[in-house]
């Protein structure tokens, strides 16, 4: 028996921001983003829409999705570094808001691989046979961390959460592997700085990111047991179009076998990989029994990834 997604949701703030947008707030180009991140535009969180908003209209969609009801689930997961207040936790405030009376619930961090960290989590504790249903939500509202004086910031991320149900699923279905790691040396090219903002040695995060994620993808690959020819779709975290096509040419991928959804959204750490897993579901571009890898990297410096076979 594996744990697998049983229904999936999210909440996209209306507001777009496009390149354009930013050309008028900062010195910056069009083509200087589209070229060296791959990202077109992105969506900004209204003033009176924090975290804890954008995580519950993403769970409650994800709930309906799966045909449950709130009170079925056992644990609530939200991965984010952009929780609304340090306590209580976002996971916490959405328990109530869901009426999932029955859930424990709790944030955590790993940055952009939290959503990853939170799949596996999720997995142990269903395959434990301890809960029917975990809820995992990754969510962001980096608008708020982000200093927007800084060009070479300012223009990589994005506001957005995903949620995904996770439940018991028909054999060959659902989480085959996964990886997670982390290299705390690493925490001082990615970091919250003392101002609030976010603060990136871009060049090292590249490097790193660039190693990591194709190393993952294979790695998860060859646990599950399968061959990199297997793989029909990946789902790389959407940081940065030049570190996800590495990704993809490693595994020996066509284009359309990867998600390129950061030109619509950016980098919307916690929430891009479920976003992305979204996007090409509604596009009709992952099918029931498709292999697929997510992967993802992020500050900390952390990284996860799971081989899944897509279907309950
Ligand atoms: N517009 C125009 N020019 C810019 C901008 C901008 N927005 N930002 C930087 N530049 C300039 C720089 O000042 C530099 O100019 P110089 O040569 O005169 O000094 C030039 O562009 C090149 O800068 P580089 O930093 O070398 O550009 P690079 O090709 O490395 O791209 C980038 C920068 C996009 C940040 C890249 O390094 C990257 O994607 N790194 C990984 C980022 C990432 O994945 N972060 C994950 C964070 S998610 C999380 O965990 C919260």
């Amino acid at each position: 028996m594996n744990a697998g997604i049983i229904g999936l949701g999210r909440c996209i703030p209306n507001r777009v921001v496009t390149n354009a947008d930013l050309e008028k707030m900062m010195d910056t180009s069009d083509e200087w983003i589209r070229t060296r991140t791959g990202i077109e535009e992105r969506r900004i969180a209204s003033d009176e829409h924090n975290s804890s908003h954008l995580a519950f209209e993403a769970a409650k969609n994800a709930i309906a999705n799966a045909g449950i009801s709130a009170d079925q689930i056992g644990l609530i997961l939200v991965a984010t570094v952009t929780p609304d207040r340090p306590f209580p936790s976002i996971a916490c405030m959405i328990q109530d808001q869901l009426g999932a009376h029955n859930a424990a619930a709790m944030d955590l961090s790993a940055a952009c691989a939290g959503f990853m960290y939170g799949l596996v989590t999720a997995k142990q504790f269903i395959e434990s046979n301890t809960y029917d249903y975990v809820l995992v939500v990754g969510v962001e509202k980096l608008s708020k961390i982000t200093n927007w004086e800084d060009r070479n910031t300012a223009v990589l991320f994005g506001d957005g959460a995903c949620a995904a149900v996770m439940g018991k699923v028909s054999e060959n279905r659902g989480i085959l592997s996964f990886e997670l790691g982390a290299d705390g040396s690493g925490g001082k090219h990615l970091f919250q700085n003392d101002a609030g903002h976010i603060e990136m040695n871009g060049r090292e995060v590249f490097k790193f990111a660039v190693r990591q994620m194709g190393e993952s993808a294979l790695n998860v690959i060859e646990k599950a047991g399968y061959n990199k020819e297997d793989v029909d779709f990946l789902i790389p975290h959407q940081a940065n179009i030049r570190i996800m096509e590495s990704a993809r040419q490693r595994l020996g991928l066509p284009e359309e076998k990867m998600s390129t959804a950061i030109k619509k959204y950016g980098n919307t750490s916690s929430a891009s990989i479920g976003n992305a897993l979204i996007e090409e579901l509604e596009a009709g571009k992952i099918h029931d029994g498709d292999l697929l890898v997510l992967v993802g990297f992020g500050g900390g410096l952390t990284w996860g990834a799971v081989a899944m076979r897509w279907g309950k």
